[in-house]
């Protein structure tokens, strides 16, 4: 039975939304957050509301830091079923004001802990022949934006992986898809706007580039780890313009 997830960033703004309703739904959730305090209290919370979670700090742009969250989850769990990487950072820089320092720090998180995440979900996934692998990119690695183009290019980057990915390891069965949130009311995404750029923002129709609500993409989340999901893969699934 398909039943055990991690999710990357489970005790951040959106990830938290979608460890608790997929612990609601019934599955085993392990949340796994750089910020481990965190974690491990999401987990307590939703144990104490008689779900199944385990709370795991975890460095995704780290190979043994992230062979290790995947193994916690199998020794708990017993297996891996879903793996859905939220875990990201976000930076205002213009380009010409953009360090090195401040483009690798973005782009070890996004980039690179998305690979080191799915590489090693795969290969927990692969021998029962059995996994799905969402990856959260965003609609500014589709279209762009200003003042963040290091997070735009990782974004756009995650959209390649996951579409290359898709095929590598469509034979195992194991599927991979992007989510892409439009802007939704987190700590990263409220974060360099002042209180009353931020109403200006929310009281934009949400057709036209207002917030996304969390329960969007829980619902799309809880979609794509459906039966009917089944046959889903290289897909990217924008929710808004960012
Ligand atoms: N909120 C939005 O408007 C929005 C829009 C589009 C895409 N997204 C994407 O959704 C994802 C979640 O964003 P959010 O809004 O919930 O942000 P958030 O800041 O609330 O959560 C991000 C989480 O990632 C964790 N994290 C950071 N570095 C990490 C690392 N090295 N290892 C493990 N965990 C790490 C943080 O501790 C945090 O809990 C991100 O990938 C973000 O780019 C968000």
């Amino acid at each position: 039975m398909a039943e055990v997830v991690i999710v990357t960033g489970g005790a951040g703004g959106l990830g938290s939304s979608v460890c608790s309703a997929l612990a609601e739904d019934g599955l085993k959730v392990v949340v796994a957050d750089y910020n481990g305090e965190g974690a491990q209290a999401l987990a307590a919370k939703l144990k104490s509301e008689g779900r199944e979670a385990l709370g795991v700090g975890v460095d995704v742009g780290d190979k043994q830091s992230v062979e290790a969250m995947i193994q916690s989850a199998v020794d708990s769990y017993g297996q891996l079923d879903y793996q859905i990487n939220f875990a990201g950072l976000m930076g205002r820089f213009s380009i010409a004001d953009m360090t090195e320092e401040e483009w690798d720090r973005v782009i070890r998180v996004n980039l690179r802990g998305v690979f080191l995440c799915s590489q090693a979900a795969a290969t927990a996934m692969r021998p029962r022949k059995q996994g799905r692998i969402l990856n959260v990119a965003s609609g500014r690695g589709v279209a762009g934006a200003p003042y963040s183009a290091h997070y735009s290019a990782s974004k756009a980057g995650v959209i390649a992986f996951t579409k290359s990915m898709a095929v590598e390891v469509a034979s195992d069965n194991i599927l991979v898809n992007n989510i892409c949130p439009g802007r939704t009311e987190t700590p990263m995404a409220r974060a360099g706007y002042t209180e009353e750029q931020w109403q200006a923002i929310k009281a934009v129709d949400p057709l036209q580039g207002g917030l996304t609500q969390k329960d969007e993409i829980t619902g799309l989340v809880r979609y794509l780890v459906s039966d009917a999901a089944r046959f889903i893969t290289g897909q990217t699934f924008l929710l808004r313009t960012p």
